[in-house]
């Protein structure tokens, strides 16, 4: 009998996951970025590394520490994280937990830019790529579990539930980032697990538990197939 945490359900597999904020420059000094904090991620990395899964964390700018046993792929922008998610394919898992900005800086300077007395400069932007929807897309590479995350206000699962079909992805973990819930660079998550047939709502527990009870949901997947 071996002990709940020497199990390697996901020993064999090979998972890719992205977590942090992405930076897009302005210029060699200004970018634009959000306050994710990567803990959500990071751990769930972690977690699936420690049920056996061989691991690649595809990383923004964070203050956290590499997670133990996984390869850790350091980028700053949204089409970085696509190319570092791309090369370490193939993969059975893929979790896209990053925040990815939305939009980049179309052009940014390659000088830093001066308050010139003609009033502030207009940005223009232009949008990224979206990794999860890309990963998600039918064809040879694509993994066979392809979860993502859905950080909404409002009437969350609706939105969520929507989200989950346009990107394509196979399980999205919805939560609410009200202000208020904390959970924004807070420790806490309080999630619900969207498949295609069942909606799962968890209690409220610290981003690591949620990392592991998601991580032996996708061993429990790969025990079914
Ligand atoms: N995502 C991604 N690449 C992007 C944008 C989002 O991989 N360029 C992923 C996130 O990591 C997350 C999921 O898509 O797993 C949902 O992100 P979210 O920002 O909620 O979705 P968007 O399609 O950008 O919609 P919204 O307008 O609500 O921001
Ligand atoms: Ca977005």
């Amino acid at each position: 009998i071996l002990a709940g945490d020497l199990r390697k359900p996901l020993a064999g597999r090979r998972a890719v996951v992205t977590s942090g904020p992405t930076h897009e420059p302005i210029d060699p000094v200004r970018y634009i970025a959000n306050r994710s904090s990567g803990r959500q991620g990071h751990a769930i990395a972690a977690a699936l590394a420690q049920l056996g899964a061989e691991v690649t964390l595809v990383s923004g700018p964070t203050r956290l520490p590499d997670p133990p046993g996984c390869t850790v792929r350091h980028i700053e922008t949204a089409r970085e994280m696509l190319a570092a998610c791309e090369a370490a394919l193939p993969a059975d898992i893929a979790v896209c937990a990053a925040a990815v900005a939305d939009w980049h800086v179309a052009g940014p300077s390659d000088r830093k830019l001066k308050k010139d007395g003609g009033g502030p400069p207009a940005l223009e932007l232009a949008e990224n790529p979206d990794i999860l929807a890309t990963l998600s897309a039918p064809g040879g590479r694509r993994p066979a579990l392809v979860i993502g995350f859905a950080a909404e206000t409002g009437d969350v699962l609706a939105y969520a539930t929507a989200k989950r079909a346009r990107k394509g992805c196979d399980w999205i973990v919805a939560n609410d980032v009200s202000p208020g819930t904390g959970t924004f660079g807070g420790s806490d998550n309080t999630v619900h697990l969207i498949r295609a047939d069942a909606v799962e709502s968890w209690p409220t527990m610290t981003k690591e538990a949620v990392a592991a009870r998601l991580a032996e949901a996708a061993a429990a997947y790969f025990e079914r197939i």
